[in-house]
């Protein structure tokens, strides 16, 4: 095993920077920001921290090489010559996936066989063996992602995608996805002093993230990692971070972090997800209208992600909502506004032109964030 790796965190796009932001904070240095992915040099410990940490990251990948491949031929004999056995062990199981975007080599099925033939070739060679690798071990799942014919080989460290924390009971309709709940409450200058509301809460995803930002709570203390099983790591270095994640949350920070939405049964799935979160005391849950919203403090924050409008027959209803709320917080001058949506009218529904504006895919939907500075009392 290498001393340093290369990891590469893998972002939604429009995230990437506050992925790297967040790499940083976890103290890593060189961090280069590429087209849905941040990549830094980092030694074995950090795969277990990061992975604990990242909030906003879809996986953690290590980077085993990458090589300009045009022919089948080059693919192959460029693959063998990696290191996989300082990586896997003579029985770690190796499916291999693969995508491939503007390339001579566009069959992705086999791109992904003669990736999986050379490592095998590979693996046989360096521990000696002369029939087919078990594979009966840990999982160790490659990728093969070949972008203008420049090939991309990473192990992934995480299986099971980081926005999967563990607390997610049941969702609604169009819930949305824990990495980017938090993307949306760090794009904020919310502090944990400040109120919170979201007032289209559905099943509580914007609110239980802000809860744990607050609390500085390492979002992945929930769950498991694939990783945890690769014989490269350490067990050590899990407990390790484990630790470290106790010691930096501040469970004593008080929190005034509100959700609220039309539907009742959300409003229930929302505290069923935050007590499975551990945070059913520290958030405050209601069944309400967004256009019954009152303030009894200033200088709160706002974020949330109303529906988009987009279905026929739930436009006009949606538009004068937008209206109606626009109306409700030109009265509360002093709260901020963040409103993640699809539907380009927002500003002159919401009756105010954003502070600032800034493009965001959720999921596949192409949506603007409009953030609305409050004016501080
Ligand atoms: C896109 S969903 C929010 C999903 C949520 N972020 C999650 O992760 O589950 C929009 C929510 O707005 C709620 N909603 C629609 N009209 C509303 C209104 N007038 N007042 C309050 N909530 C409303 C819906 O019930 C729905 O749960």
């Amino acid at each position: 095993m290498p001393k340093t790796l290369t990891l590469i965190a893998t972002s939604a796009m429009g995230l990437e920077s506050v992925v790297a932001k967040e790499v940083k904070q976890l103290g890593y240095e060189d961090v280069i920001v590429e087209n849905g992915r941040v990549r830094y040099e980092a030694e074995v410990s950090a795969i277990p921290r990061s992975n604990l940490w990242l909030r906003t990251a879809d996986r953690v990948k290590v980077l085993v090489g990458e090589f300009e491949a045009k022919t089948f031929d080059s693919l192959f004999e460029q693959t063998k010559a990696l290191p996989w056995e300082q990586y896997i062990p003579e029985d770690g199981a190796i499916p291999v996936i693969g995508k491939s975007v503007k390339s001579t080599l566009y069959s992705v099925p086999d791109c992904q066989a003669i990736v999986k033939k050379a490592i095998v070739e590979r693996m046989k060679n360096k521990h000696g063996l002369a029939t087919r690798l078990e594979e009966s071990g840990p999982m160790h799942r490659v990728e093969i992602a070949i972008h203008k014919d420049h090939a991309m080989l990473t192990l992934d460290t995480s299986g099971v995608g980081l926005h999967k924390r563990g607390y997610r009971l049941n969702q609604g309709e169009a819930p949305l996805k824990e990495t980017m709940a938090a993307a949306l409450v760090q794009l904020t200058n919310w502090k944990p002093d400040y109120p919170f509301l979201d007032p289209f809460c559905g099943s509580g995803t914007i609110p239980i993230e802000a809860a744990m930002i607050g609390q500085n709570i390492a979002p992945g203390f929930n769950r498991e990692f694939a990783s945890e099983a690769w014989d490269i790591i350490p067990y050590k270095l899990w407990e390790d971070a484990l630790n470290e994640a106790e010691d930096l949350a501040n469970y004593d920070q008080p929190l005034n972090i509100s959700g609220s939405d039309l539907d009742h049964k959300l409003v229930d799935m929302a505290k069923a997800n935050a007590t499975e979160a551990g945070l059913g005391e520290l958030i405050q849950w209601k069944q309400m209208n967004v256009r019954d919203l009152t303030f009894k403090q200033p200088n709160g924050y706002i974020v949330g992600n109303p529906p988009y409008g987009e279905r026929l027959g739930d436009k006009d209803q949606v538009e004068q909502m937008y209206r109606d709320f626009g109306a409700i917080m030109k009265e509360h001058p002093s709260w901020s506004v963040y409103i993640i949506t699809s539907n380009e009218s927002f500003e002159k529904l919401y009756g105010k032109e954003a502070s600032k504006r800034r493009k965001l895919f959720n999921g596949f939907i192409k949506t603007d964030y409009y953030q609305y500075f409050g004016k501080f009392e």
